[in-house]
């Protein structure tokens, strides 16, 4: 072979070789790219995409101190028994890092393994420089030297038990251990186990609004910055648009509290936007509630955390986090509904990382998946060693147990209905009373309660709850417990005559839906369908003649 046509050949050879590679290069960093979890928006719903479709969290959070190999046990036998998808656990500062700059993440391979082989996600939770509004997950070698990484000083001067959001060592070197471990999940976490990361928890003062250390009273005395002078941002604040002034010419008796959140947001958002710089997972942070109907003072809260009133500053001082999460404590409807409502925003997207467990907190499932929420997770699912009896820690999770069994074989389409805002939902609320729902042509009246023909036997504490899914215009879903429907032909079917074409009870399967029986008879008429204590799915469809 003559000289110019080997090297003519190998030429082509080396283009070949480019080409192929870069195809498989392209192939592989789409199946990376294209599966990393990832929240969309539309219309202003919001959808978590895992795997490149909408997914629900059925979530379950582990105790603070469960996350350790020998605790693991008791959380996976709780999380596989209450049929939960993904297992929010912390993470530790303290475990991380225990020696500054060297970083240790056999604890957190130790979550990734086990959550594979439990065929499990993960949200791992970051517990550093706040944990419930304290720094007590610092490392060792940052409680040693409060000089450098400081906590707040109080009105009167005493010092408080919160860490100074004014401290940029601390903030610098959280933010530097935070994307080590988003590092970490880029390299051993391809098959994305880990569908989110909460940064830091529950942040914010108890015991002082705000910093009134001589750092922070130069600061506060200060010009209020730019970015939260925008007017949309004033106005979201409801204060009087101003070009600037100084936190109290601007924000008057709220000044305390919007320096602090301010603060803190600014610093946790500098956290995450030093993780997401090398890893794009969502990421959000955690809300400790104010009663969000009495407007209280921040005196009596977690002043600086995100808090309802304060959302508008958080995502000005925070852009790298995706959303802000409630804690739900609070059982009575009219709070934890006003809630859900606060947080479901265009510019938020909803998901309940903790709430209590029991009946009463599990009707805001069916709420949560109707304003459009990617996740919900009661906290402290495993036993802790507190001594509760193994029954005991059973039948606490009983209500959520059944409701995920129920939610497991739909999650997806659960998950797109919601998104796609085909989901209404009413609670059971203290006084029991029946409610409607509206579904364009018909009117659904809901009643609370163990039904046997027509005679409602109540609830002694507000349990019920029931949801409906518009599939069509005549074609739903009913699934609930201890609840009774009853249709009636509203809008255009008003004064038409129907009935029930057929109502199947069953289950979704592989996306479709597979009969258990037909209820008709007693079953469907004396007032409509009932549903007992365990959940069902009903695939009703109605007729007008
Ligand atoms: C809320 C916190 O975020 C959790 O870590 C835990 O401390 C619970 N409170 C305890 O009820």
């Amino acid at each position: 072979m003559n000289q110019f046509i080997v090297l003519k050949m190998m030429r082509i050879a080396s283009v070949l070789c480019i080409v192929v590679l870069s195809l498989v290069g392209a192939v592989y960093s789409q199946t990376i790219s294209t599966s990393i979890p990832k929240i969309i928006e539309k219309n202003g719903r919001h959808a978590l995409l895992v795997d490149g479709q909408p997914f629900l969290i059925l979530g379950g959070q582990a105790h603070n101190s469960s996350a350790w190999t020998g605790m693991l046990p008791n959380v996976w036998q709780a999380i596989d028994a209450m049929h939960a998808n993904t297992l929010e656990v912390p993470i530790y500062w303290e475990q991380i890092e225990a020696q500054p700059g060297k970083f240790d993440f056999s604890l957190v391979n130790t979550l990734l393994v086990q959550a594979r082989k439990h065929n499990k996600h993960l949200v791992l939770l970051w517990f550093a420089t706040w944990k419930n509004g304290s720094s007590h997950y610092m490392p060792e070698w940052m409680k040693r030297e409060p000089s450098k990484y400081p906590n707040i000083t109080g009105k009167k001067g005493k010092p408080v038990d919160s860490p100074s959001p004014h401290s940029k060592a601390a903030m610098v070197a959280d933010a530097k251990a935070f994307a080590e471990v988003m590092k970490y999940l880029k390299v051993a976490d391809l098959q994305h186990t880990v569908l989110m990361v909460q940064v830091e928890n529950e942040p914010g003062a108890w015991g002082s609004v705000r910093d009134y250390s001589p750092e922070a009273q130069k600061l506060f005395q200060g010009q209020v910055p730019e970015k939260l002078l925008k007017p949309e941002i004033l106005k979201a604040l409801n204060k009087p648009a101003v070009n600037k002034g100084t936190w109290t010419e601007v924000f008057g008796n709220d000044a305390d509290e919007y320096f602090h959140a301010w603060s803190v947001a600014s610093y946790i958002g500098y956290v995450a936007a030093a993780g997401k710089a090398v890893n794009q997972l969502p990421l959000y942070v955690n809300a400790a509630l104010r009663d969000p109907i009495s407007n209280p003072s921040a005196s009596t809260y977690e002043s600086g955390g995100p808090t309802d009133n304060v959302i508008p500053i958080w995502k000005a001082a925070a852009p790298a986090i995706d959303l802000l999460a409630p804690d739900i404590y609070m059982p009575e409807s009219e709070k934890a509904l006003k809630v859900i409502e606060l947080y479901a925003r265009v510019d938020n997207p909803l998901f309940v990382p903790e709430i209590g467990t029991g009946p009463e907190y599990m009707r805001y499932f069916y709420s949560v998946l109707a304003s459009g929420g990617i996740g919900f997770s009661p906290f402290g699912i495993d036993d802790n060693g507190n001594g509760e009896k193994k029954e005991e820690t059973e039948a606490r999770l009983a209500s959520i147990a059944q409701e995920y069994a129920m939610a497991t074989p739909m999650m997806r389409e659960l998950a797109k209905w919601s998104f796609e805002g085909k989901i209404k939902s009413v609670v059971e609320r203290e006084d029991h009373a029946a409610q409607t729902i509206d579904l364009g042509s018909w009117q659904v009246t809901v009643t609370f309660g163990a039904a046997r023909r027509s005679a409602v036997q109540a609830n002694t504490k507000p349990i019920s709850k029931a949801m409906i899914v518009q599939l069509s215009e005549n074609e739903f879903l009913l699934i609930g417990t201890l609840c009774h429907f009853t249709f009636k032909p509203l809008g255009a079917n008003s004064g038409k005559a129907w009935q029930y074409l057929k109502v199947e009870e069953g289950k979704y399967e592989n996306g479709s839906f597979k009969l258990l029986r037909i209820r008709n008879g007693d079953e469907t008429d004396w007032g409509g369908p009932r549903i007992g204590a365990e959940p069902a799915v009903l695939h009703t469809k109605l007729i007008t003649q």
